[in-house]
């Protein structure tokens, strides 16, 4: 299948035969969005999947998000975009080396961020998203709250909350690396932008942003400001929606590295593929999902 046109039309066909809805987060391919039923964040999407009217829930995403859906949809068929397509962050801590944090912090409650894995969420009291982290937090009787495993999230999150937060070391490689001095070059470039940037980047590159938003909230506040160029420090996908949306609008990256490799597995072809051979199956042993689904539950619940 080497026509575009064919691998859109034999995608449109599939779904039919699978009754199968498609949703993207906002980091995938411009073509991948455009072909999905449903684009959004990780909270969005989230709720997105347990209100669809379908049999099978095609993930334009990475691992934690197709299981996050599968979590919420025990039965539905979730089938991952790209099999091989993970998170890095969400891998940076594995059930039994949270259990061990655990004893270490016994009187902590655990908050995990949503990039983590099933096993994780199945260990953690309450989930939360880059768009609700504030609350999550807030939500939870426990005066420590252990947050797994983005450290700059959680940093960002312990600015606005009188928690103590102990943070576990965990990062992403796309917004880590952002660096200040790259924030204020990009600022003199462009001293006119308003600078958005996603939590997960450090503290000195949030320090010199006007705000840290999670991607469908940075959609929001560019649709409503009356600013007409921004910096964006967040992966490049999301430079589609933006564009799109915003026509008269100028949008800049901080700096050329903001590809997720993960997120850009999935292309048209991959997609048809996967929904023809009915592969990339994902599945969380019931135990462990029914655990998970508390901590997931618990999120959707105070958001
Ligand atoms: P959002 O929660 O903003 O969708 O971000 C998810 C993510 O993977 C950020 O790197
Ligand atoms: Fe994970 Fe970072 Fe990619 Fe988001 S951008 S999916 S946190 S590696």
């Amino acid at each position: 299948m080497t026509n575009l046109v064919q691998v859109k039309e034999r995608i449109a066909e599939l779904k039919k035969e699978l009754t199968a809805v498609i949703v993207a987060h906002n980091y995938q391919r411009p073509e991948v969005q455009d072909i999905a039923d449903f684009v959004g964040d990780s909270l969005e999407l989230a709720r997105q999947c347990t209100e669809v009217d379908a049999q099978t829930i095609v993930f334009g995403g990475v691992r934690f998000m197709a299981e996050t859906a599968a979590i919420l949809n025990p039965d539905r068929t979730v089938l991952l975009s790209e099999g091989n397509a993970g998170c890095p962050l969400a891998d940076m801590i594995s059930p039994d080396e949270l259990r061990q944090w655990k004893q270490r912090y016994p009187r902590a409650a655990v908050v995990c961020y949503v990039n983590s894995s099933a096993g994780i969420k199945a260990e953690s009291d309450i989930c939360c998203t880059s768009a609700n982290g504030v609350k999550a937090v807030n939500s939870v009787a426990n005066d420590d709250i252990l947050f797994v495993p983005d450290q700059n999230l959680g940093h960002y999150i312990s600015t606005q909350t009188k928690k103590n937060m102990i943070l576990y070391p965990g990062f992403c490689y796309v917004h880590h690396r952002l660096k200040p001095e790259q924030v204020k070059l990009a600022k003199q470039l462009h001293p006119d932008a308003r600078v958005l940037v996603h939590p997960e980047c450090p503290p000195e590159v949030i320090a010199l942003a006007e705000a840290a938003l999670s991607t469908s909230q940075m959609l929001r506040y560019v649709k409503a400001s009356s600013h007409q160029s921004f910096i964006i420090g967040t992966e490049e996908g999301i430079l589609h929606r933006l564009r799109l949306e915003n026509p008269a609008k100028s949008f800049y990256l901080i700096s050329n590295g903001q590809i997720c490799t993960d997120m850009k597995k999935t292309t048209l072809e991959v997609l048809a593929q996967t929904m023809e051979l009915r592969q990339n199956i994902v599945t969380v042993p019931e135990e462990v999902r029914l655990k998970a689904k508390q901590a997931v539950d618990r999120m959707l619940a105070i958001v």
